[in-house]
């Protein structure tokens, strides 16, 4: 059966990745892959264009896609939208509340190519594998009540972070699922020393842990990790964490793998559907000049492959592709050693596409 696969550009660097990942999809289907693909616009693109960052049918293509691979939406052009309901990332975090991606798997691994490209000594980076389980669809971003409103004579802004048990319970069993296919270590982070929310949180790992014995289950408050993960990240196996927590130290985690244009994701709900995208945002210092490090994107679309459409041999290919290049040395600005040659961003998609079809 032909499967959907909806394509968001969004902001930014987001077209000129995408663009990107989109050839190396239009290999895949050379190879086979029985897809069909179509795009639809997103974030302030989508605000320009119809008034709204999701407009109704961008939502509904990606209800019916099997599949959404997403570039980076915002920008300093929306930035001051008084209407809040209407920014860039109103769109993003719409998809996800809609499709009820609560997964969010952002795995930071260091190809062994880049180890000099790493914030950190070699030596602490060198092997480094870690899975970062964010929960994606609760906690302080979705949380009511929300807002900003006149208190004795002065404004307050307030949001409120709150976990159910349920949503605790449900990204717990994917980290743990995860860790049992992985190194078995599970680490949740939390602030279990200041916060009810997440003394909950830490309580229902604590009772899951039972039902996976050939997991060890360890916490750790979201200070120390953030701390940790510089120090020592190969301490870490899978990190399993709430929604605000997960979004920092991601991007943290990122920067230990050489840049932040190399961290792809993957959005899961209940029924496998997934929203893929990289973890980076939309550039806009660097958008439109063909800077940009496509190899997140293109690792998206790998984990599409693999978590979406039971395709591990097309998303191994891809990840192959991208060893090979960084073997050869090519590398965006981004990844490049002061006064080495980089390459932009389409003559990485260009060397991509090379070494997947010569593999
Ligand atoms: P950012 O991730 O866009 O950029 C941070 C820094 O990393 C910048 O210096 C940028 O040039 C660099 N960078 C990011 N991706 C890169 C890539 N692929 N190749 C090379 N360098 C890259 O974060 P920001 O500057 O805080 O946010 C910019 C905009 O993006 C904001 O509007 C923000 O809301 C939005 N944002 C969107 C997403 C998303 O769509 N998923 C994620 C994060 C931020
Ligand atoms: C991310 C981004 C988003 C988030 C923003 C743009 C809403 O930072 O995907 O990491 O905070 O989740
Ligand atoms: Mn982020």
């Amino acid at each position: 059966m032909t499967r959907k696969i909806l394509v968001l550009p969004g902001d930014g660097i987001g077209p000129e990745i995408t663009a990107q990942a989109s050839r190396v999809l239009a290999a895949c289907q050379a190879q086979g892959l029985d897809v069909e693909v179509a795009e639809a616009p997103v974030g302030g693109a989508a605000y320009d264009a119809e008034g709204s960052p999701l407009p109704e049918g961008t939502l509904a293509k990606a209800r019916a896609a099997d599949a959404v691979l997403l570039g980076a939406v915002g920008g300093p052009k929306w930035d001051k939208l008084e209407d809040i309901s209407k920014r860039p990332e109103k769109g993003l975090l719409g998809l996800r509340k809609e499709l009820g991606l609560f997964g969010n798997l952002r795995p930071a691994l260091l190809y062994p190519q880049l180890a000099e490209a790493s914030s950190l000594k070699p030596e602490l980076v060198a092997g480094l594998d870690i899975m970062i389980v964010r929960e994606l669809t609760g906690g302080i971003y979705f949380g009511q009540p929300r807002g900003i409103e006149e208190r004795d004579g002065q404004r307050v802004g307030y949001n409120t972070y709150v976990y159910s048990e349920a949503e605790i319970e449900r990204i717990g069993r994917v980290a743990f699922e995860m860790a049992q296919k992985r190194g078995k270590k599970l680490c949740s982070v939390d602030k279990a020393n200041v916060l009810e929310v997440t003394m909950l949180w830490r309580e229902v790992m604590e009772r899951l842990a039972p039902e996976y014995p050939d997991v060890a289950l360890s916490h750790m408050y979201v200070d120390n990790a953030a701390m940790q993960l510089v120090r020592a990240p190969k301490q870490f196996d899978v990190v399993v964490t709430g929604n605000m927590f997960g979004d920092i130290l991601s991007d943290a985690a990122a920067m230990l793998t050489g840049s932040i244009g190399m961290l792809p994701s993957a959005s899961l709900n209940e029924s496998g559907q997934g929203m893929y995208e990289p973890c980076h945002g939309s550039a806009p210092d660097i958008a439109g000049q063909g800077l940009a490090n496509p190899l997140a994107t293109i690792l998206s679309v790998a984990m599409m492959l693999r978590y979406s459409l039971g395709e591990p041999a097309l998303a191994e290919r891809i990840e192959a592709a991208v060893g090979k290049v960084l073997d050869d040395g090519l590398r965006t600005a981004d990844i490049a050693a002061e006064g080495e040659r980089s390459v932009s961003t389409s003559e990485m998609g260009d060397a991509v596409l090379a070494a997947f079809e010569a593999l």
